[in-house]
């Protein structure tokens, strides 16, 4: 897979616990992405190494810096390392970009873009790019957030309102209501099942597409509203930024020993209850390819050679894997001596 090392050119300020990284393209070997998809972010940290993928905020025919945009997550490693320490003309090093979040939406009429807290960032990426590029297409985006304080973006989606005003309409929903009288169109509360009702009553339903970035609840109650409403499953894309773990798919989970052969390495692992089989290698200092941690990149693919493990927290159907082959980001072993091989 190809890495690039990249200079930090910008820091900004989105929020009181939101910072964009703003990378400068490499003089050579220009970085090319779609809107939507994700750059993998690789640190060092006392001697392990980390990766952790996000999303573009920038639009490839917009902006001429690559931006990623991180929140600060209780006790996350990685996202509070980049606010206290990464500064203007650090190098970091970054996996080619991934994802295909978006893809399937250039071609239509209208776009519903629902996001909340840092969900928006590959919405606002998509959002420019089909606004700058697409004259025919209607956007609406739902965006959700505590107060009008922790709205990533809000000048630049209020420009982008005044700049496309007929293709561009946006509503904001605030759990704690925060009156600001510059703000156009607000909702006290979440993005409930009445809402989208609301929002979506005497709307087509052809042509239309919608994007879901948030957490689980909010795609949860979308989907199926938008089902009951009559939208198809193939109109419907989400993004998931974590795995939706159930503690009742862990009743069968024991803690177990995995046999993994990765390359000339030959290890075995103490893999504890609740701990995919990829956490318990790089916590014993085992670097094993991956990126997204939430099942969708296939880069931490693997063949299980004998035993059995269980998938955990992905959403996506993953008919393209073979019979013996899983995703060690998301898999837990089922049974004793499970031997793995990358
Ligand atoms: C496709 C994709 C795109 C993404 N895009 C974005 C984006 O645009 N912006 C963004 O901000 N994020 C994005 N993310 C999420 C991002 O990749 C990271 O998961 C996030 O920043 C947290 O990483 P971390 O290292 O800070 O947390 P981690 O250290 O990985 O912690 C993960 C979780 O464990 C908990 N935890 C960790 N240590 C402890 C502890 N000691 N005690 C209690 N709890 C603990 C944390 O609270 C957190 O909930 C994206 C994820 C994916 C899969
Ligand atoms: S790291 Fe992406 S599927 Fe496992």
């Amino acid at each position: 897979m190809k890495t690039y090392s990249l200079k930090v050119v910008n820091i900004k300020l989105e929020t009181p616990d939101t910072v964009t990284l703003c990378f400068k393209q490499p003089g050579l070997r220009k970085i090319k992405y779609s809107p939507g998809q994700y750059l993998t972010l690789i640190f060092r940290i006392n001697g392990r190494r980390y990766l952790r993928p996000y999303s573009f905020s920038s639009a490839p025919s917009v902006d001429a810096t690559l931006d990623v945009t991180i929140k600060r997550v209780h006790h996350g490693i990685i996202s509070n390392h980049i606010h206290d320490q990464v500064k203007i003309g650090d190098v970091v090093e970054v996996l080619e970009p991934m994802g295909d979040f978006g893809s399937n939406v250039i071609s239509q009429e209208e776009l519903f873009l629902w996001g909340v807290g840092s969900g928006i960032t590959p919405l606002i990426s998509i959002a420019k790019e089909l606004l700058f590029h697409n004259s025919n297409i209607k956007i609406h985006l739902i965006y959700g957030n505590r107060d009008v304080d922790q709205t990533i973006f809000l000048q630049l989606i209020q420009s982008l309102e005044t700049n496309y005003g007929d293709r561009f309409n946006v509503i904001y929903f605030y759990t704690k209501l925060a009156v600001k009288p510059n703000l156009p169109y607000w909702v006290q509360g979440r993005i409930s099942r009445e809402s989208i009702l609301e929002i979506m009553r005497n709307r087509q339903i052809s042509g239309v597409s919608h994007l879901i970035c948030g957490p689980f609840g909010l795609k949860e109650s979308l989907v199926s509203t938008l089902l009951e409403l009559g939208f198809s499953k193939e109109e419907i894309f989400s993004e998931d930024f974590e795995l939706i773990k159930d503690p009742m798919d862990f009743v069968d989970i024991n803690t177990q020993h995995v046999h993994v052969q990765f390359g000339e390495q030959k290890v075995v692992l103490e893999v504890i209850k609740g701990q995919t089989i990829l956490e318990s290698a790089l916590d014993a200092g085992i670097d094993l390819p991956y990126s997204c941690q939430t099942g969708s990149c296939n880069t931490c693919k693997a063949k299980v050679l004998q035993g059995t493990v269980k998938i955990i927290g992905i959403e996506k159907e993953r008919s393209d894997l073979e019979d013996n082959e899983t995703l060690l980001c998301c898999s837990h072993p089922t049974s004793e001596d499970v031997i793995i091989k990358i």
